[in-house]
């Protein structure tokens, strides 16, 4: 097992400043996912854990030793980790087993244990009974799980896997999430994990690491990032969420435009960005707001509804479809706040407003 131990890392192409230091710690065992939108700096990040890449400044250890930083740098052969790649790359030509025992083959393993440990990670990601296949012959999971049962067969420390499941579809991503949280307790180790997609972050990790432009936002538990966003942009990101511009006061939020307020008991005065998710809002006589149904939809499992404050003011809010079922389009209501996330209109803030509006 492995931790990782990422000190103020830098990495710049160019002029271009693409990660700026960047400091986490991975613990043994842990599951840690790199979430944030396209371009953010994920795979770089990676690259560096890797070694493909040397960070412009700053350093990275495992288990306290340096791998990259000053005049150190370990090349990836060196690191003892598996990768994963998105484009999952298996050679067309080998079978099943050959693609998984190759690591071992140019290591020059025995026969015989290469034979065991082929046979042990084939079980782990349930592919036993398609060892003599080629490739073409697989499904596309079946495929990404030949990859990474090669990334897995010379039992590296750390795995890390870039947006493995991105080309399979959404049923077997699904079931994929699944199988590799299964297959890293299974041989108990680190497994560093890139993803844009939060729910599947939000499924699979241990802990986040939320980045945005380069730079880590927040890192915490999945319950922590979504229950506690530390800015609008995290709660943005991971999860569905609407804000509203606001004037904090003692005891109270008056909402911008539409003449409402809400009860508020936090530290902030003065202008607020106030984010109040979906889930947040319950309709029930006497709630704090008050508007009309703008649009719903019935989608089953919930109700999806928009409902217009007044002054081009909305929010949104995902019903029980029991408690709802009589909910029409230009119905007054009147809707409980279960919880709101307010931010001070900072810098951040007021740059994050300018995206939204
Ligand atoms: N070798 C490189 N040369 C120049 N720019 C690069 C290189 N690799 C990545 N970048 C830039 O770094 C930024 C982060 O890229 P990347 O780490 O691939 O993001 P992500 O994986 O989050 O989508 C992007 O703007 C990308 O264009
Ligand atoms: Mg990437």
């Amino acid at each position: 097992m492995a931790s990782v131990k990422i000190q103020g890392v830098t990495k710049a192409f160019g002029s271009a400043v693409v990660l700026e230091t960047f400091d986490a710690t991975f613990e043994n065992g842990e599951f840690v996912t790199l979430l944030g939108p396209s371009g953010c700096g994920k795979t770089t990040m990676l690259r560096i854990i890797a070694g493909f890449e040397k960070p412009t400044a700053g350093s990275v250890s495992f288990d306290d030793k340096v791998v990259s930083g000053g005049k150190v740098f370990l090349p990836p052969e060196k690191r003892d980790i598996g990768m994963v790649f998105q484009s999952y790359a298996v050679w067309p030509h080998m079978t099943v087993y050959d693609n998984v025992a190759y690591p071992l083959q140019i290591k020059k393993v025995g026969k015989q244990t290469i034979k065991q440990k082929v046979d042990r990670v084939l079980a782990a990601v349930h592919l036993s009974q398609y060892a003599e296949r080629i490739p073409s012959q697989l499904s596309g999971g079946q495929q990404q799980r030949v990859a990474l049962a090669r990334a897995l067969v010379a039992s590296p420390a750390l795995l890390l896997l870039d947006e493995p499941l991105s080309n399979l579809d959404a049923k077997l991503r699904e079931s994929m999430r699944f199988e590799i949280k299964e297959i890293q307790k299974d041989y108990g180790i680190t497994v560093v994990y890139v993803t844009h997609d939060q729910t599947e972050a939000m499924a699979m990790s241990d802990r986040i690491v939320v980045i945005n432009r380069g730079v880590i936002q927040q890192i915490g538990s999945p319950k922590e990032i979504y229950t506690n966003p530390s800015n609008p942009f995290v709660a943005d990101f991971v999860g569905k969420i609407e804000f509203l511009e606001g004037t904090a006061k003692d005891g109270v939020i008056e909402l911008d435009g539409c003449g409402q307020s809400l009860h508020y008991d936090g530290a902030l005065r003065g202008r607020v960005l106030v984010g109040i998710r979906p889930e947040q809002l319950q309709f029930a006589e006497g709630g704090e707001l008050h508007g009309t149904v703008k649009s719903h939809f019935y989608l089953g499992d919930v109700n999806d509804c928009r409902i217009d404050l007044g002054g081009g003011k909305e929010v949104r809010i995902i019903a029980d479809p029991f408690e709802s079922a009589d909910v029409k389009a230009g119905m007054q209501v009147s809707l409980r706040v279960r919880g709101c996330h307010v931010y001070a209109m900072d810098e951040g803030a007021e740059d994050f407003r300018k995206i939204l509006t």
